[in-house]
């Protein structure tokens, strides 16, 4: 599966959902997930999240966001349109530690 990573968290600029074929993302408040079940690998994703937060799950360090999404998946609403991004997301965009100071 491909996986949202820390780099959405206040951002949400949701490119990402304009190109999913399968139409497999959740809206959370401050960020998106992947539905692990629905991706289908196709990656088409991963080039047009300009904060560069999605990551094939053979990364590293992405075995905590795959648990987040398998968490939210069955909660958060589908999101299937580009929507405005949060405010100040581009001050957001580079900021470490986002998961701790701001997920909710
Ligand atoms: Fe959708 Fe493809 Fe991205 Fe999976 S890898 S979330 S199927 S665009
Ligand atoms: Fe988040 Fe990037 Fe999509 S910031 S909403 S994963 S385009």
């Amino acid at each position: 599966t491909y996986v949202v990573t820390e780099n959405c968290i206040k951002c949400k600029y949701t490119d990402c959902v304009e190109v999913c074929p399968v139409d497999c993302f959740y809206e959370g408040e401050t960020m998106l997930i992947i539905n692990p079940d629905e991706c289908i690998d196709c990656g088409v994703c991963e080039a047009e999240c300009p904060a560069g937060a999605i990551l094939p799950d053979t990364q590293p360090n992405t075995e905590f966001w795959v648990e987040l999404a398998n968490t939210y998946s069955g909660q958060w609403p589908n999101i299937t349109s580009k929507i405005a991004p949060l405010a100040d997301a581009d001050s957001y965009k580079d900021e470490a530690g986002k998961y701790d100071k701001y997920f909710s």
